[in-house]
């Protein structure tokens, strides 16, 4: 190991974590946002700083601090910038952890200046454009034989609903972003954003079965990391 690097399973390793929410402007003051805390990231690097791992922690909106610890901290606000910040710091990484919870849609025009109320008693109407998939474009980029870390970790915030179950929607979901593991975990208004406890299920590509944890996002945290451990034992650092 390199001089004064910890010791643990993720010595010599880097870790991407992407955490927060992203932000996409409307005009200059407003934006559209989402209720993510950060918390789960957060808890995710402490987990990857404590086995030993070099930590590139790139935040979106967050209600709490980004760790001490880590290597580079990299603050980000729409999809677009996070994109711009995973291609370069998970180009020579060994993982990337895909926490944050990033917008699927924009505004398709932010006004330059601050939108008025005016006085005839109009409301606007925002039209929306799909952002860039960020997870699966690291995906894309990889598999064009780009530079890209060998293993990406994705989130699933599924609520299920009559159709399919969390998990189905988890299992299809793995399928379609082609990453290697998805951890997925129940959402709704009250749960799991911006709490401490969290219940989350990872799903692995490559058939293994499924790991189940429950607790804090600390626990879930540790569970993550410990399959990430297990995934990268096969290789050299
Ligand atoms: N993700 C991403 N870029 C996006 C949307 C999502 O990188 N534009 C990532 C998230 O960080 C997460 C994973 O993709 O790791 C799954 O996010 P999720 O919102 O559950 O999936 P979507 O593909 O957006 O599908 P949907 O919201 O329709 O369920
Ligand atoms: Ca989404």
């Amino acid at each position: 190991a390199a001089a004064g690097a910890a010791p643990g399973p993720l010595a010599g390793r880097t870790v991407v974590i992407t955490a927060g929410g992203t932000r996409e402007a409307l005009d200059p003051v407003r934006y559209l946002g989402n209720r993510s805390s950060g918390k789960q990231g957060v808890a995710l690097a402490r987990a990857a700083l404590a086995a030993g791992a070099r930590v590139r922690f790139i935040a979106g909106s967050m209600s709490v601090p980004v760790p001490e610890g880590v290597e580079r901290a990299v603050h980000v606000e729409s999809t677009a910038e996070l994109l711009t910040a995973v291609l370069e710091q998970a180009a020579d990484a060994d993982v990337l952890v895909m926490a944050a919870a990033v917008a699927d849609f924009r505004p398709a025009e932010a006004s330059e200046s601050k939108m008025k109320k005016g006085d005839d008693g109009s409301s606007p109407v925002i039209v929306l454009e799909r952002t860039e998939d960020v997870l699966a474009t690291a995906v894309r980029t990889r598999a064009a034989g780009g530079p890209m870390a060998p293993l990406i970790v994705g989130f699933a915030a599924e609520t299920g609903d009559a159709e399919s179950s969390v998990l189905e929607y988890g299992r299809a979901k793995l399928a379609r972003k082609g990453c290697e593991m998805l951890v997925v975990n129940e959402v709704g208004r009250d749960k799991v954003f911006g709490r401490d406890e969290t219940a989350v299920t990872i799903l692995f590509a490559d058939g293994s079965p499924a790991v189940e944890a429950a607790g804090s996002k600390d626990e879930a945290a540790a569970a993550v990391v410990g399959a990430v451990v297990d995934r990268l034992a096969a290789s050299a650092p």
